[in-house]
């Protein structure tokens, strides 16, 4: 029995599966819930959170899952991304200091506070622009080796904070949480 038909009868959730050593997700869910139509609350419920098996994700590689309408990057970073973003502090940041990430409220925006796990090589981010919504383009991109959004030009570090351009807010975090170690939870 597959992972996921495992998970099926058990979870009302929706699982993404990474494509081994390519970093990249499979179209749409892999395993959609038994969602009883006449229940809307059971539907909100299966969309209120998404568990999405990181394993594939090379080093250097960046997943993204649609997760409430939204896309959401996970980008497993080299040790020269962790170093790049660990470099900053909050001071050297000139538009936005806050680390904008719910699971530590209120906190700067330092590396530390904005990665998943301590050692910073998870870091997990709504892909989608803070200046009018685009979705920036990663995987190194723009003068600071982060995300780049093409729309109005916007420069975002190796942490996803914004360096340059007119997008007012760091890339916003999403609730997110490791379930073990291969897995984490959305929502
Ligand atoms: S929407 Fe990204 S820079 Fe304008």
């Amino acid at each position: 029995m597959s992972h996921a038909e495992d998970n099926a009868g058990t979870r009302r959730d929706f699982l993404y599966y990474a494509t081994a050593g390519a970093g990249v997700v499979t179209a749409g869910a892999a395993v959609w819930p038994l969602v009883n139509q006449m229940n809307p609350s059971a539907d909100v419920q299966a969309l209120s959170s998404i568990f999405v098996d990181i394993s594939g994700v090379e080093e250097g590689s960046q997943l993204t899952v649609n997760f409430l309408g939204k896309p959401v990057f996970i980008r497993r970073r080299t040790p020269e991304e962790i170093e790049e973003a660990r470099a900053v502090s909050p001071d050297d940041l000139s538009i936005d200091r806050q680390s904008r990430n719910p699971n530590r409220p209120g906190s700067d925006a330092s590396d530390a506070n904005r990665s998943l796990d301590e050692a910073g090589e998870w870091l997990v981010m709504t892909g989608v622009c803070t200046h009018l919504g685009c979705v920036p383009l990663g995987n190194g991109a723009g003068d600071f080796n982060g995300w780049f959004c093409p729309c109005h030009g916007s420069h975002y570090d190796t942490s996803g904070r914004i360096r340059r351009g007119p997008a007012p807010e760091n890339l916003h975090i999403p609730v997110v949480q490791f379930v073990d170690d291969t897995t984490i939870q959305l929502g």
